[in-house]
């Protein structure tokens, strides 16, 4: 009998062996990723989000944002010319949860921060017809009603800072008075227009 029958004529045995080289091939792949560099580390000037706009960032999640709109730049050409620098993941290393998405309705906009106005991004989250006639996106009117009561913002700090987002104490103990009595809108729109900024100008 030849050793390869062993592992042909018994199926158990086989499913292990198969289990094993498929983890291996997959270990050899995805492990290395933890410790290089250029995945683990946040790309140079990249800063934490204010109060302002962490919470702007919960807000967006919130109204569902990311079911239409993705952030993260694909290095094809087609993409970068439209967008900018394609995304790297050391602009990511902040981002509890990361809102890649992957759905697109809307264009991306892992980069349009500093590409409007505020007053363009207030604008159009309160009627998004008033500056684009043909668009399909939803209107947040309540944006400008709503204001921010602050009373947990330094506690989603304290966890993001759990969580290796490097907050200081001062952040955090500010946090409240910082967005306290300021709009939905206002916190939105600090959101977006950071987003993609630490990259943006290394085109
Ligand atoms: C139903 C899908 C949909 C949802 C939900 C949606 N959008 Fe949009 N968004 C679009 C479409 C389509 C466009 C392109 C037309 C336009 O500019 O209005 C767009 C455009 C934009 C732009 C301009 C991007 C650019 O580069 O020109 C921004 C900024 C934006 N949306 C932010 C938001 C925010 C913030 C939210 C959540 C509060 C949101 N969108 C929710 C569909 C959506």
């Amino acid at each position: 009998m030849r050793k390869h029958d062993l592992v042909e004529k018994n199926l158990g045995l086989m499913v292990v062996l198969i289990v094993v080289a498929i983890s291996f091939g997959g270990l050899v792949e995805i492990v290395p990723l933890f410790f290089q560099k250029t995945t683990t580390e946040p790309v140079e000037g990249l800063k934490p989000y204010t109060a302002l706009q962490l919470e702007g960032r919960d807000i967006y999640i919130r109204e569902g944002c990311v079911g239409c709109h993705s952030q993260m730049v694909r290095p094809l050409r087609a993409e970068v010319e439209r967008y900018g620098h394609y995304s790297v993941a050391g602009e990511s290393v902040y981002e509890y949860p990361f809102l890649w998405g992957s759905k697109r309705t809307g264009p991306d906009l892992a980069r349009v921060g500093g590409r409007y106005s505020d007053e363009w991004h207030r604008a159009h989250l309160n009627n998004p017809r008033d500056v684009v006639p043909e668009s399909i996106m939803p209107s947040y009117p309540w944006l400008n009603q709503n204001t921010l009561d602050g009373k947990l913002t330094g506690k989603k700090m304290e966890v993001l800072r759990s969580l290796g987002v490097p907050y200081t104490n001062d952040d955090i103990e500010g946090a409240s008075a910082a967005v306290k009595g300021r709009t939905e809108m206002d916190a939105v729109v600090a959101y977006l227009q950071s987003l993609g900024t630490a990259l943006q100008n290394k085109r």
